[in-house]
C-alpha cells in the first residue's frame, strides 16, 4: 500500500478537492482498494464522504495517535492506496504525517501568496526526505503567472505535467455525493484528473525504483 499525504500549509489550495477526485480516479483506473483518511478538524472530506451513495472509495476513521497502527491494518486488509487529507496551517502535524507518507502531493495555486507560503512546506518535506510533487491547481488557461509559478516551483521539486484547471464543475454538488468526473466520465475534468493520476503514479514508481536501487547498492 502506498500512503499519499496531500498537504500544503496554505488554506484553500485544493487539498480536499484532490483527495476526493484522485481517490475516485484511482478506483476507476483499477488501482483500488483505495482508502481515505481525513485528518483536518474542519472535516470537509468526511462530510462529503457521508453524502456518497457509493461504497468506494472507503473512508477509515482513525485517531491521530492511532494512524500508524491503522495504516498497518489497512495494508493487511489489502488496500493499495491511502490518501490522507490534511489541514492547512499546522506544520507540526504535517511533519508527523510526512513520516508516515510514501509520497506527498503538494497542491498550489499560481499566486504570489501561495508561492510565498510554499517554502515552509518544502523545507519540512526535504527534512522528512519524502518524495513530493507540486500540483498546480485552479489554473486559468494560458496565463503567464501559471508558467512563472511552474518555473519557480521546478527549482524546488518536480511539478506535475498536468495542471488542474479552475472549473466550476469541481465545486458543484452532484446527486449522491458524486463528482463531476463520475457525472461526466468522458468530460474534460475526468480527462484532466485521469492524466494527473497517471503523472502521480509514474512519479511514485520512479521513486520506488530509486529507493530500491539505493537499498541494493547502499
Ligand atoms: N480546480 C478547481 N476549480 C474550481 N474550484 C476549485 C478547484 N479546486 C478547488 N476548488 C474549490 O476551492 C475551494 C478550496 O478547495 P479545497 O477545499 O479543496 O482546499 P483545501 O486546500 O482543502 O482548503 P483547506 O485548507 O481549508 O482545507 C473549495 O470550494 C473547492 O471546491
Ligand atoms: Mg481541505
Amino acid at each position: 500500500m502506498q500512503v499519499i499525504v496531500i498537504n500544503s500549509q496554505k488554506g484553500g489550495s485544493a487539498k480536499t478537492m484532490l483527495a476526493k477526485h484522485l481517490s475516485i480516479e484511482a478506483e476507476r483506473a483499477g488501482d483500488g482498494p483505495v482508502f481515505l483518511i481525513d485528518t483536518d478538524p474542519q472535516g470537509s472530506l468526511t462530510a462529503w464522504h457521508a453524502k456518497r451513495d457509493s461504497e468506494i472509495p472507503q473512508r477509515a476513521e482513525l485517531p491521530f495517535e492511532g494512524l500508524e497502527k491503522g495504516l498497518e491494518l489497512l495494508r493487511y486488509r489489502g488496500a493499495r492506496y491511502c490518501f490522507i487529507d490534511t489541514a492547512s496551517g499546522r506544520i507540526e502535524v504535517a511533519k508527523e504525517l510526512f513520516k508516515l507518507a510514501d509520497f506527498v502531493i503538494f497542491p498550489i495555486q499560481a499566486s504570489e501568496d501561495d508561492l510565498t507560503a510554499a517554502p515552509v512546506t518544502v523545507q519540512a518535506l526535504k527534512d522528512a526526505e519524502v518524495p513530493f510533487l507540486f500540483v498546480l491547481t485552479r489554473v486559468k488557461a494560458n496565463t503567464l503567472i501559471t508558467a512563472q509559478a511552474a518555473a519557480v516551483l521546478s527549482k524546488h521539486g518536480e511539478v506535475a505535467e498536468t495542471f488542474v484547471n479552475d472549473r466550476t464543475a469541481y465545486k458543484s454538488p452532484y446527486p449522491g455525493g458524486r463528482t463531476i468526473t463520475e457525472a461526466e466520465p468522458k468530460g474534460p475534468a475526468a480527462k484532466e484528473i485521469a492524466c494527473l493520476w497517471e503523472n502521480i503514479k509514474s512519479c511514485l514508481h520512479e521513486n520506488m525504483e530509486q529507493s530500491t536501487e539505493v537499498r541494493a547498492h547502499g
